[in-house]
């Protein structure tokens, strides 16, 4: 049985096959980083534009890619939110119409939904599926959230942030600093080059639900920090070199960054992985979890995942690939099989929903 997933939430067009929830023949992505990193930010106009040019080809590509004819599929997913709401438009829009005039079933995804599924098909295909109950911590440029996922993919929220998102922090802070857009790559190859205690962050307490997070102060923090000293020079040095090439190696970026700046670059990721595996290990004790599922495009950090190896804990931590963590639509597709299951289906008045929650 092979699903169509579509995801058009943010700046990714993104189409996939993927066959039986876990087999994933194709995986097209159309990335719009290059034309959002000049402004430093996802610009939703300009995003909804390029959706618009991608959805097409992108669809095309994924069913090539798989070797499979639209007759072959047994259902259409898309994702319905979060997101920008003119970018999810663009996929629900064209998967209505491909489901309407194919007659194939429409299947709504929740895009974070579909972020803790890249990981759960991932691991159904291998020898170490997830156990539940499992810890979920979905941590990306729109979400930072911790859910219990049941046996029966039931999901219930145990804490978000209040402000900022993680990766969200991490873009902010490359901007800040002039590296651009998006920030969490680029900062993650170059905290390995600086010294993570070099600077304290001190993070407000929380007030009510403890398991939630708060960015902003330390994104506060470093602003105070860069306006402490005159880095002038050095973010004009750094903007030069994104003016000149799309995307500057690790070398060209430590040329034009000194020890200090790296120093707080490696103390600033440090102080955020400290912050989520904290609250994360919380949650899962809490919840006795069996199993713990990190996902999304922060899931990418390999400060994330060195942390995480460094720890005996006493329960399984799965990463997806790469390729799986940030957006993609294999996992809106992988997300679809069990809801097809049990007879899930959107009709035509599907509506994109800019803030949908996942209950
Ligand atoms: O999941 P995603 O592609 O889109 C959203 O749903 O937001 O995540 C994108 C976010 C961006 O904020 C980006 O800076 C962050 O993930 N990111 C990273 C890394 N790679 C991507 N953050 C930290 N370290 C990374 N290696
Ligand atoms: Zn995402």
């Amino acid at each position: 049985m092979r699903i169509l997933g579509i995801e058009s939430s943010c700046d990714e067009t993104a189409a996939a096959v993927v066959e039986d929830g876990g087999r994933i023949l194709s995986s097209a992505i159309s990335s719009q980083i290059s034309t959002h990193a000049k402004y430093g930010g996802v610009v939703p106009e300009l995003a909804s534009r390029e959706h618009l040019r991608g959805i097409v080809p992108v669809v095309r590509l994924a069913l090539e890619q798989a070797s499979t004819r639209i007759e072959e599929l047994s259902a259409i997913a898309v994702t319905q939110g979060p997101g920008l709401v003119g970018s999810l438009l663009v996929g629900i829009t064209y998967a209505k119409a491909l489901a309407l005039t194919r007659h194939l079933p429409l299947i709504a995804v929740n895009h974070i939904e579909g972020h803790i599924h890249s990981v759960i098909s991932q691991q159904l295909a291998s020898d170490s599926p997830v156990e539940f109950p499992a810890l979920a911590l979905v941590v990306s440029g729109g979400h930072t959230h911790l859910y219990e996922v049941g046996e029966k993919l039931t999901y219930r929220l145990l804490g978000k942030t209040r402000d900022d998102a993680a990766g969200e922090a991490f873009d902010k802070v490359a901007k800040l600093l002039g590296f651009g857009y998006p920030g969490g790559p680029v900062i993650d190859a170059l905290a390995v080059h600086g010294d993570p205690h070099a600077v304290h962050f001190t993070l407000a307490k929380m007030k009510g639900n403890t398991l939630d997070f708060s960015f902003s102060g330390i994104k506060t923090a470093v602003l105070r920090w860069t306006e402490a000293r005159d880095l002038s020079g050095e973010i004009a040095r750094r903007r030069g070199l994104l003016g000149e090439t799309a995307g500057p190696s690790v070398e060209q970026w430590l040329s034009v960054t000194p020890r200090t700046t790296l120093d707080l670059l490696a103390s600033f990721q440090y102080t955020v992985i400290e912050e989520l595996l904290r609250r994360a290990a919380r949650s899962a004790e809490e919840i006795a979890a069996r199993s713990v599922v990190i996902s999304g495009g922060v899931a990418c950090n390999a400060g994330l995942r060195r942390a995480v190896q460094k720890r005996r804990l006493p329960y399984p931590v799965f990463f997806p690939s790469p390729g799986l963590s940030t957006d993609n639509a294999a996992m809106i597709a992988a997300a679809a099989f069990p809801k097809f299951a049990r007879g899930e289906f959107a009709d035509m008045t599907l509506r994109a929903q800019a803030n949908l929650a996942l209950v």
